[in-house]
């Protein structure tokens, strides 16, 4: 069988299960499994495969029918622009979260700090924290999670990146184990509502329910971390968290009632929908 057969086949194969992106899922196990780039798959269409490449392409098709993450598969995942490793212990990096990482950079130019401190609460893969200290070369970043396994990828994805010595990883709750000054908090937090969870997608369902239960009304860690923030950060801070889209009224409050004097604005993400809530603390708390 030939490269071009095979893509054949298991995007037919891939298509059954419903996916939308059958061809391109179909592509991405192909040559995740050759090595190869997509240049050079086109190339090679018609090279002939061998089984051993036959059986584990094969192999893949069949998890990802089983409603595997294609990016537990590969086990790579792509977030502004960089490539981050992933795996079961992780949430998948989504797209809508690099909204967080776009406003924290604009933030921090405008900040006119030798020095900025970034706290990432939920590091997870360690997709925001790698992110905002590539493209924020004047900044430090200590990045928390609850989850031990979720501190080892994002050490893994700090070090890939050359980041080691700017990120420090640490585990606890919230903003425990913080003590340092805070310019910029980031987070995007569990803040799936308890009883969605049920109707989530099968997939979305294999990722870990540490990074998706927000509780009964998914704002339960929010809370919290705002209450944590007000006792930390100083007049030059700004607080960026992730939200549901039908959580920006709720989650406006919430922010008002907890930084009374400090600007609230609900930020809105490609498709429209509320996405994220900045809290700039531009006068004294
Ligand atoms: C929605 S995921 C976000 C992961 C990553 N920041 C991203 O955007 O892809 C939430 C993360 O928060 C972590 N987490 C949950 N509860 C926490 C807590 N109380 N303190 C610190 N981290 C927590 C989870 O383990 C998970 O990694």
């Amino acid at each position: 069988m030939n490269v071009k057969e095979n893509l054949h086949i298991t995007s037919q194969e891939l298509m059954k299960t419903g996916s939308p992106d059958a061809k391109l899922e179909a592509e991405v196990l192909l040559r995740h499994v050759l090595k190869i780039d997509r240049a050079t798959m086109f190339r090679d269409l018609e090279e002939n495969l061998s089984e051993d490449n036959v059986t584990n392409i094969a192999s893949l098709v069949n998890r990802r029918i089983q409603k595997e993450p294609l990016a537990y598969i590969t086990g790579i995942k792509e977030f502004y622009g960089l490539m981050f490793e992933v795996s079961e212990g992780v949430l998948i990096p989504r797209p809508e979260t690099e909204l967080l990482v776009e406003t924290a950079i604009t933030k921090a130019k405008l900040l006119k700090k030798n020095e900025i401190n970034i706290v990432d609460v939920g590091t997870g893969s360690g997709a925001i924290a790698v992110s905002l200290a590539v493209n924020i070369p004047n900044s430090n970043v200590i990045a928390i999670d609850l989850s031990k396994s979720a501190l080892e990828i994002a050490d893994e994805n700090r070090r890939t990146h050359g980041m080691y010595s700017r990120i420090k990883l640490r585990l606890g709750n919230l903003l425990e184990p913080v003590t340092e000054n805070i310019d910029i908090l980031v987070s995007n937090p569990p803040y799936i509502r308890k009883d969605r969870l049920h109707s989530l997608q099968e997939e979305v369902l294999k990722e870990p329910m540490l990074a998706l239960d927000g509780g009964e009304d998914g704002l339960r860690l929010i809370a919290e971390l705002l209450t944590q923030a007000r006792e930390r950060m100083d007049s030059t801070s700004i607080i960026l968290f992730e939200i549901d889209s039908d959580q920006g009224i709720e989650a406006s409050k919430i922010s008002k009632n907890t930084f009374p004097l400090g600007d609230v604005t609900v930020l809105k993400d490609l498709n429209n929908d509320d996405r994220a809530v900045l809290i700039e603390l531009n006068t004294s708390i």
